[in-house]
């Protein structure tokens, strides 16, 4: 039986590939290629501390800002739970007095002034941005915004977002944990906040692509959802990915092997480049495998494939990207199975009626 098993092919990389990977490692090569970004580095610690401590502390400032205005108590809004000192405090902090100077929380206008005002002066440049630090971006958090979505329109948006995002502490502690060198240097990156100014994507035409030793080895629609008019653009597609990859990205990019982000908009006749990736197995392969991408052999007359989903899939549809960091599991698996939707649903009914008679409790 063991014999159908092939063993997991590896996919080495080392800190300097991931290095290379780092936003501002790549993007002055090919600025004229990706949105208009404002790059700060090095971040101050005071503001990598802000991200790795518990909650969420938002600046209470003189301009009127959504997330720090003081709610008005009313019928709507009025929970059993409601705080009676109105903080902007997110977290679960509940220090005696005495310990409230070693619990302290950073707090961006004391510690950061510099930075934060920094940050409200490329908002007022570029009227909204999608944040990230090195290498990723805080795609887990967007649930915390009213919009759903990466956009912030505020300092405030930056700071929940990022304090939210498991992505983000991804980068500030476990950049090169995977890295063949791991051990040779303890060093930690120098981390740096990114900001891209808005733009709305089409996520239908954004694509993944492989380059193994100077060679496209494959291509993958990036948002997993089905849409019908992919198909008989992918000539149009590959056409364009071979040239920017020969023609722009390969005499300047300093490895051999990467993974590249691309958005190609109507009317398909330019290619933005959205994020280079270091070709490990932490980067997701979406539509192959990294098995796949190792062992595939490719001849001069070979042609490498550009996967997009040929059919609508409910199951995937229903399970939106990053869904799993996002939501607890209970609630992704529901939404994707009517009998778990039942179970959860009574699930809920029970714990409504618990709180009820906890309510009806206090009252006595
Ligand atoms: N300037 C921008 N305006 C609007 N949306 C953007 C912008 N830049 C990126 N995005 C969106 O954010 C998504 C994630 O960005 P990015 O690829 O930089 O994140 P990442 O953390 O590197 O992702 P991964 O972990 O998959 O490599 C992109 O797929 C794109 O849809
Ligand atoms: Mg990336």
């Amino acid at each position: 039986m063991t014999e159908n098993y092939k063993p997991l092919s590896d996919v080495p990389v080392t800190r300097k590939q991931i290095e290379n990977c780092t936003f501002s490692n790549w993007y002055p090569l090919f600025k004229e290629y990706a949105p208009k970004t404002e790059i700060i580095k090095p971040i101050p610690h005071e503001f990598i501390q802000y991200l790795e401590q518990d909650g969420i502390t938002l600046p209470k400032e003189h301009d009127p800002s959504f997330y720090t205005v003081p709610l008005e108590k009313n019928e709507e809004n009025e929970y059993s739970d409601w705080e009676e000192d109105g903080e902007q405090n997110y977290s679960d902090d509940s220090s005696d007095d005495e310990d409230v100077e070693k619990l302290r929380k950073v707090n961006p206008l004391e510690d950061f002034p510099e930075f934060h005002n920094q940050l409200k002066s490329v908002l007022d440049k570029f009227g909204s941005v999608a944040p990230k630090l090195n290498w990723s971006a805080p795609q887990d958090a967007t649930w915390i915004l009213p919009n759903n979505s990466m956009k912030c329109n505020e300092v405030n948006e930056i700071y929940l977002l990022l304090n939210a995002s498991n992505y983000i502490m991804h980068d500030l502690q476990y950049a090169f944990d995977d890295c063949v060198d791991a051990k040779e240097s303890l060093q930690k990156p120098t981390f740096e906040l990114v900001l891209r100014q808005w733009f709305d994507i089409n996520p239908a035409l954004e694509f993944r692509v492989f380059v193994k030793d100077k060679e496209v080895i494959g291509a993958s629609q990036r948002d997993l959802n089905y849409y019908d008019f992919l198909k008989p653009l992918t000539n149009t597609f590959k056409d364009l990915i071979d040239e920017f990859v020969e023609d722009t990205v390969l005499p300047k990019f300093s490895d051999d092997s990467f993974v590249l982000d691309i958005y190609i908009p109507r009317p398909f006749n330019k290619v933005f480049l959205i994020d280079i990736n270091p070709f490990a197995r932490k980067t997701d392969s979406l539509m192959f495998s990294w098995n796949e991408l190792m062992t595939t052999k490719k001849t001069d007359e070979d042609d490498y494939e550009l996967r997009i989903v040929l059919k609508n899939n409910t199951g995937r549809f229903a399970c939106k990207e990053h869904s799993e960091n996002q939501v607890p599991d209970d609630v992704v698996q529901a939404s994707l199975d009517p009998n778990s939707i039942r179970e959860l649903a009574v699930k809920w009914k029970e714990l409504l009626a618990m709180q009820k008679k906890e309510e009806t409790n206090d009252v006595i």
